[in-house]
């Protein structure tokens, strides 16, 4: 059957728009340094941030077709995390144990997610909104969840860029909160919270319509605001 903690049990990582095809990058949270990349069929992969050879950070490496390369000895890895060459060996077909260890990863509602449960439930359907920007908070994720639960949000003052905000609903996975700006125009932001250790967090964002670059701007400055009001308030 399945449950909410199965469900809840994935963690947004980054926006889909932050990882192109071929893109790598490093991801930390819950005690795991991990390593996320993008293969040229665009899906999407996460790895231990070590490489079994000689422990070189993957997130360092590079991506070639569907492998990760290292970038210290060029060792390939496929989409499975199977070593699947090695430069120095070009006739040998590598054993199965050299691989590096992976967690579920899904694209899915312009996020990239990652489980560290392996019976993980598949994430429920969601629109994929268009990402706007990833912000680093240096505040815990439960503060955050909390102070966006108060509905206490900071206001932003600009002729044209000015900003008030409030929330309109949480669930599992993400917050909506509303903009209104000066010049009369609204958005509709998306906030989904990453942990990345007990004093930090990501907040992935996302505008719920296309937007004109104005309107991006103005959202941008209020989740500046945002960040320096929960830093302040933790
Ligand atoms: S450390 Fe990665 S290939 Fe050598």
């Amino acid at each position: 059957m399945n449950t909410a903690a199965d469900i809840t049990s994935w963690l947004p990582v980054a926006l889909s728009d932050g990882l192109p095809d071929g893109g790598v990058m490093r991801v930390q949270t819950a005690g795991h340094d991990l390593a996320l990349w993008r293969a040229h069929d665009h899906s999407v992969h996460c790895v231990d941030n070590r490489c079994p050879h000689r422990g070189m950070r993957l997130s360092f490496g590079f991506v070639r077709g569907n492998r990760l390369n290292c970038i210290y000895h060029g060792w390939q890895y496929g989409e499975t995390g199977a070593c699947a060459y090695i430069p120095a060996h070009p006739e040998l077909t590598p054993p199965e144990s050299l691989c590096v260890p992976t967690l579920p990863c899904v694209d899915h509602g312009g996020r990239v997610w990652i489980t560290l449960d392996p019976d993980a439930t598949a994430l429920p359907a969601m629109p994929a909104h268009p990402g706007l920007r990833s912000v680093a908070v240096n505040v815990s994720q439960d503060r955050i969840q909390a102070a966006l639960g108060s509905g206490a949000l900071p206001s932003t003052t600009h002729p044209q860029r000015g900003c008030s905000a409030r929330v309109l609903d949480t669930s599992a996975f993400d917050c909506r909160i509303a903009l209104d700006v000066a010049t009369g125009d609204t958005a509709t932001l998306v906030v989904s919270i990453q942990s990345v250790s007990a004093e930090r967090s990501q907040l992935h964002t996302q505008l719920t319509a296309a937007a004109s670059v104005e309107l991006k701007v103005a959202a941008s400055r209020w989740l500046d605001a945002l960040r320096d009001h929960l830093e302040a308030t933790a």
